[in-house]
């Protein structure tokens, strides 16, 4: 009763931003990212008769009460689609900074999804599992798959026809992703909570699904044909769409910094100089760079000069969900 999974993070080009249901995470528009190569996590999961509550370790080291319901309530649905009651150890460990804007949550409920249904003896098909892992955090709902994903929003109530959707493969396309790191602590308003007050109190929440739907498609088309161009410009234009959407909201906020400010106006500066980079940035204050891979040194070089930037990690199309052997993970956690 015990496996072992691996999900990797992924970062959205055209954003997952609002829920229609907040209990099913059903999402009010589609989204469609890249799965990264650099970043991943690792849970092991074991369901166990003798325990009595569910053990969650972190990082290594376990977690407090409210992160501990959370994993609870998400192992209670697994635990209810697969007919049983036993609670579990969870161990996981982020290659990715936790609850900083480089997506923990994605690969975080990715991974346990993919461990914990594992576990309990159920072949999931990467639909299935998809749905699965989004109960847990929508971003999630795109780990599961590589490369190139689209999470198609659905309409069904019920949200089983909300699940993600590889549109191309991690080695059909080689893109670069730069993700700078300019500030590492914990943000003060998680992607959850910036989302719904977005959504129940921004007059400018409208003007994003107006035109969503549509970046969703430029976007498509232009993987579809390798267009980097055109990529590149939709992402970074939905990006900004989506942050314009926060300074409408009641009380506003932003997850930018000065330093993130600074990094935009440096791309766009490289553009002007005839490099194709642009940015996207998610719910914390760190940028990610897109550009092509043979403009990877040069864009580096250029950012790392920069006295706001303490770290650039260089990622690329990455895998789904992986299976690791029951062994590679200790899950005698000393209890
Ligand atoms: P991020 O930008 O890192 O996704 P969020 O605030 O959206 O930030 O999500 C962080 C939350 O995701 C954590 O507080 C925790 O609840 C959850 N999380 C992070 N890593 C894991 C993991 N390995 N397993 C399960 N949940 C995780
Ligand atoms: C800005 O998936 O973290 O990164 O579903 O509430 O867990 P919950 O939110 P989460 O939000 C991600 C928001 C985003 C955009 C994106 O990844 O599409």
């Amino acid at each position: 009763m015990k496996a072992v999974a691996q999900a990797h993070t992924n970062i959205a080009l055209i954003k997952y931003w609002g829920k229609r249901d907040e209990a099913l995470f059903l999402p009010m528009n589609s989204s469609l990212s890249i799965t990264l190569d650099r970043f991943y996590t690792t849970t092991g999961v074991q369901f166990c008769k003798d325990l009595s509550k569910d053990i969650f370790m972190l990082n290594g080291e376990l977690v407090n009460e409210q992160e501990l319901a959370k994993m609870t309530r998400f192992l209670d649905i697994i635990r209810n689609y697969a007919g049983v009651q036993e609670h579990a150890i969870i161990n996981s460990t982020n290659k990715v900074p936790t609850a900083a804007g480089f997506a923990s949550s994605a690969s975080g409920y990715a991974a346990v999804a993919a461990a914990s249904t594992k576990a309990l003896g159920l072949e999931l098909g990467g639909k299935e599992l998809s749905m699965l892992a989004r109960r847990g955090s929508g971003s999630a709902t795109r780990s599961i798959f590589g490369g190139y994903v689209e999470w198609q929003k659905g309409e069904r109530e019920d949200g089983s026809d909300s699940y993600a959707k590889q549109i191309l493969g991690e080695k059909e396309w080689g893109l670069t992703i730069l993700s700078v790191l300019l500030e590492s602590k914990c943000k003060k308003v998680s992607s959850r909570e910036g989302m719904k007050r977005t959504v129940e109190t921004s007059p400018f929440y409208s003007g994003w699904l107006d035109t969503v739907e549509h970046d969703i498609y430029s976007a498509k088309e232009a993987i579809r044909n390798h267009d980097f161009d055109q990529l590149g410009k939709v992402s970074e234009a939905n990006a900004l769409k989506m942050h314009a959407t926060m300074l409408g909201a009641t009380p506003p906020f932003t997850y930018w910094q000065s330093g993130t400010l600074a990094v935009m106006e440096r791309i766009q500066e490289l553009r002007e100089e005839g490099i194709s980079a642009y940015f996207t940035i998610d719910a914390g204050p760190n940028v990610k760079v897109l550009c092509m891979p043979n403009d990877e040194e040069r864009v580096r070089a250029a950012l790392l000069h920069m006295s706001e930037v303490e770290d650039i990690y260089s990622c690329h199309p990455g895998p789904g969900i992986t299976y690791l052997p029951e062994s590679t993970m200790r899950m005698d956690i000393g209890y």
